[in-house]
């Protein structure tokens, strides 16, 4: 193991993520996950063995929400930063629909990367989301990647099928398959998964056996005991505790009061999103048919922050009203509390611990209970609890023994629970202490991280021994590419080879040479695998980039990392099949080989005719297609989304990894590489080039050499003192 302190970049992408006054609850994707990954990012940050933790969320820039979501970094301490990256526009959106902008959200984190020149030892991702993030970053630096799941699709599907939605209906509202997916190759890479439960490892991940075996490790959430402090805490330091956390405890109780007809009964409290799966209705129900319960307690359910019913989610607004009818219905007034807001930072703890006072029980109805935070604080308070008898509650209750499991689908076990804790004094205290002592020993932040600690070293070293993340650090493609701020790109046939070759082992040696300093890239109409074959064939070097199918594809390194990002943004209004069968019906173009054609490029054989061309643009535009075309050696045509092309693929990787174009020396013959040749790189045109680039003459940065092939190349190398400048050599 070695004692390299770690830098660790942590990705919890979607909901509202800020360092105080978390608006816990406020919305689907605002709840436990948030107040997770800001709690276990500072408790990490107090480790000695912790060098950095950077906290990445999506940057919002949107009225409807508080202006400290558009903070780029907030530093939170010397060692903890919240890192906010925009993806998919500046408006607050639901995360189901953040997937068709994560590979933006990569994109801009390799520019965080390159310009902090940090690379960090550890990529963790939090939900399907930040995971997908942190595994694409983890693939392109060669990285251990670890990732918690907090929920799973899967489990979710089978959840919302019960409930009687439609597997389209969950698909459409849910995009559950993409996110499905997601998770499996997740599952494929990770290296490691830590969850809180054991549960969730059988019954969640349980239902993805399928898809590898990465490693588990539980490791259950800490808690803040300072914050959710026990109930007798308040009587014995009344000059210790601060205003505010007094202000608090007070408009807790006026609130209640505003309820109950009969204040100082034990009071049965819950705290939960208004989801119909935490099952408040059930609650209700047990304790509107329990007269003898409704005689010795009172009832209080916090459901969230709400402010106006009517505009809420259809969910949300079901289970509001349903409570309200049932309340009704029970005839519940004066015994039954529905407080409209509650502020997390200091009423919460303060409502545990007067429910306590009042010796109370805090309850947790819920069908299905991943992990169940609420029960902790609540026990950490000194409150016992009542559980589902499901998920995270069951591991509680058999760490803590500080309350009792009930099955959540009948009432009546619910009330006989609530009832034999509130009625029998010496259990009451006994659930109580214990609480109060194992949450303590249990539930730290600090015993979290000391076992998160253990689990990532030996990752960090096996990583190491095989040499991948430090030994050999040019390995990962990555690593090479934010270290490197010059490239050359050249075009394949008839720049690079074509003649006798006898100069392409000169320019490989010259880029062996060079390899520190400047990439190397290759930009060809051929297909990866024919490119990646001839290349090999004439003994060229392995490229670091290989831009394939003209600009259709983009590849990483020897492993040919395809660029997710290159894809989804090429992808917008390609409508391939469109665009074939109209074009198919022109009798002039005769459809290239099956093995040409891409899901991103068609391509035709034609021979030059006047009028050709602007056949083929009227009949697209005409038919509302929008593409690229490309036509060279006055034979091949190819078609392409109109954002791919050699020349934008190259402009995407200047800005993804940080690299002036003007560092870029590209080198070309023919039509399909105009465009990358024209703008701000330094371009070469070889000797033998085709007569379409005879426009190209006298532009900007555009060298005509009079050498061909790789001669050409090396002609201008010396002509723009290329490698002089990349390797700094400029003055001798
Ligand atoms: C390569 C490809 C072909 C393409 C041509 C011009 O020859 O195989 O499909 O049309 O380059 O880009
Ligand atoms: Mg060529």
């Amino acid at each position: 193991m070695d004692n390299k302190k770690l830098y660790i970049q942590m990705f919890s992408i979607h909901g509202l993520l800020r360092q105080d006054n978390l608006e816990m609850g406020r919305d689907a994707d605002t709840g436990g996950q948030i107040k997770y990954v800001i709690e276990l990012a500072m408790n990490l940050s107090r480790n000695a063995r912790i060098d950095r933790i950077d906290l990445f969320t999506r940057l919002i820039n949107d009225k409807a929400v508080s202006d400290d979501y558009s903070h780029p970094v907030s530093v939170i301490n010397d060692k903890f930063r919240i890192i906010r990256i925009q993806c998919g526009g500046r408006k607050y959106i639901r995360k189901e629909l953040l997937w068709p902008h994560l590979d933006e959200y990569v994109d801009k984190t390799v520019k965080f990367i390159k310009q902090e020149k940090r690379i960090p030892d550890v990529f963790h991702g939090h939900y399907a989301d930040g995971g997908y993030v942190a595994e694409q970053l983890a693939g392109l630096f060669s990285v251990p990647f670890i990732f918690t799941g907090h929920s799973l699709g899967r489990a979710k599907q089978e959840k919302l099928l019960k409930d009687g939605l439609s597997l389209a209906e969950i698909d459409k509202r849910y995009k559950i398959q993409h996110r499905i997916h997601v998770e499996e190759d997740i599952l494929k890479t990770a290296d490691l998964i830590v969850t809180s439960t054991h549960q969730e490892i059988e019954q969640q991940y349980g239902m993805y056996r399928d898809n590898g075996f990465p490693p588990y490790t539980v490791i259950p959430p800490g808690l803040d005991v300072e914050k959710f402090h026990p109930y007798y805490h308040d009587n014995l330091s009344k000059n210790g505790t601060d205003e505010a956390e007094r202000y608090a405890r007070a408009s807790v109780l006026e609130e209640l009061d505003r309820f109950f007809l009969q204040r100082d009964k034990p009071l049965i409290l819950t705290l939960c999103r208004p989801d119909k799966r935490k099952n408040i209705t059930g609650l209700i129900q047990a304790f509107g048919e329990d007269m003898e319960l409704q005689s010795m307690a009172n009832l209080a359910i916090f459901a969230g922050i709400r402010k106006d019913i009517s505009q809420m989610e259809e969910n949300e607004k079901d289970v509001l009203t349903s409570m309200l009818l049932l309340m009704d219905k029970y005839d519940l007034y004066g015994k039954m509390a529905i407080p409209k807001k509650h502020d997390f930072e200091l009423e919460v703890p303060a409502l545990y611990r007067i429910a306590a006072e009042k010796r109370g029980v805090f309850v947790n109805p819920a069908l299905t209970e991943p992990f169940g935070l609420t029960l902790i604080e609540a026990a950490a308070s000194g409150l016992p609890i009542v559980a589902t008898n499901d998920g995270g509650p069951k591991d509680t209750i058999a760490n803590c023994k500080c309350g009792l499991l009930i099955d959540p689908t009948k009432p009546k076990e619910i009330s006989h629970a609530l009832k034999s804790i509130i009625a029998d004094g010496k259990k009451w205290k006994q659930y109580s202490k214990n609480g109060i002592l194992n949450v303590r020993k249990h539930y730290t932040w600090e015993s979290h991280v000391r076992e998160y600690m253990k689990k990532i070293s030996p990752l960090r070293s096996e990583t190491n021994m095989q040499g991948i993340t430090v030994a050999v650090p040019s390995d990962a493609i990555g690593r090479r590419l934010v270290n490197l701020d010059y490239f050359i790109i050249t075009d394949i046939d008839n720049t690079l080879i074509g003649d006798d070759n006898k100069h392409l082992q000169e320019l490989c040696a010259i880029l062996k040479e060079n390899r520190q300093t400047i990439g190397f890239g290759v930009a060809t109409g051929r297909t990866v695998e024919s490119a990646v074959s001839h290349l090999q064939k004439h003994g060229v070097v392995t490229p670091d980039v290989i831009i394939s199918s003209v600009g259709a594809e983009l590849y990483y390194g020897k492993n040919l990392q395809p660029s997710n990002g290159w894809e989804t943004h090429i992808t917008r209004k390609w409508e391939r099949e469109k665009i074939k069968t109209l074009l198919d019906g022109l009798p002039f173009l005769k459809y290239q080989s099956e093995q040409t054609q891409r899901k991103y490029k068609i391509s035709y054989d034609m021979a030059p005719k006047k009028d050709r061309l602007t056949q083929i643009h009227d009949l697209l535009t005409k038919n509302k297609c929008r593409y690229n075309l490309i036509y060279s050696h006055d034979q091949f045509l190819d078609i392409l989304p109109y954002r791919a092309s050699k020349g934008k693929a190259l402009r995407y990787l200047s800005y993804k990894w940080e690299i002036p174009l003007q560092n870029f020396l590209v080198c070309g013959d023919s039509g399909n590489d105009e465009e990358m040749l024209r703008g701000e790189s330094l371009s070469v045109v070889v000797g033998n080039y085709s007569h379409e680039l005879e426009p190209l003459r006298g532009g900007k940065n555009i060298y005509f050499a009079r050498e061909k092939y790789a001669k050409g190349i090396i002609e201008a190398l010396h002509y723009y003192q290329f490698i002089p400048k990349a390797t700094g050599r400029m003055q001798t």
